[in-house]
């Protein structure tokens, strides 16, 4: 699972239901919100959880300049270097917008996602709950947003529905460890 656009409102309590279920997740923090909660990030850190950069403002990258895609990445690895001692070593352009000039400024792996749950558009836990054990496969990237309540308060059946159908949940790390991920790659996708 991929938590994407906190650190929120609800973040702390998606972490206390991930510790009861023994799953770890990665975040792809917003370096603006990351900035405004470092202790949910050190939190985070110390549970095993990942945190990925999912830029400083959330912006569409494909439109700024070479040296605004540099900032908003900096900006962020600072952010959550500051509240972790930790640099992210993977990132996620928001709304998935990447091009070849954006994949190069990043600089970084680029994790995608099998499939969206849409849980931002439709604010339904149920909803939420159903779309991620469809979605849900072998070594699937699964995103959905830990800003949105409704997506948090779906997270206890939701784990324990993959977790009944076998699943573990890891970080992105985890989930490729043993292959290097690579600067200007794409992964995450299918
Ligand atoms: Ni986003």
């Amino acid at each position: 699972m991929t938590f994407d656009d906190g650190p929120g409102p609800y973040t702390a309590r998606l972490l206390a239901i991930m510790k009861r279920h023994s799953a770890r997740g990665t975040f792809f923090v917003v370096g603006r919100n990351a900035a405004a909660n470092p202790q949910v990030l050190s939190q985070m850190a110390a549970e095993h959880h990942e945190i990925g950069n999912h830029t400083y403002d959330h912006p569409d990258l494909a439109r700024l300049s070479n040296m605004g895609i540099r900032s908003e990445v900096q900006r962020t690895q600072q952010a959550v270097h500051q509240a972790t001692g930790r640099w992210p070593t993977i990132m996620r352009p928001p709304y998935g917008s990447l091009n070849s000039r954006v994949n190069r400024e990043v600089g970084m792996p680029v994790i995608m996602w099998r499939g969206d749950t849409q849980d931002w558009l439709y604010r339904s836990s149920g909803r939420v709950q159903r779309r991620v054990l469809k979605l849900a496969k072998r070594n699937a990237v699964i995103l959905v947003h830990d800003v949105q309540k409704t997506t948090v308060s779906a997270m206890p059946a939701t784990l324990n529905g993959l977790i009944r159908r076998g699943y573990t949940l890891v970080t992105i790390s985890e989930l490729y460890a043993g292959s290097r991920l690579l600067p200007g790659h794409v992964y995450g996708w299918g």
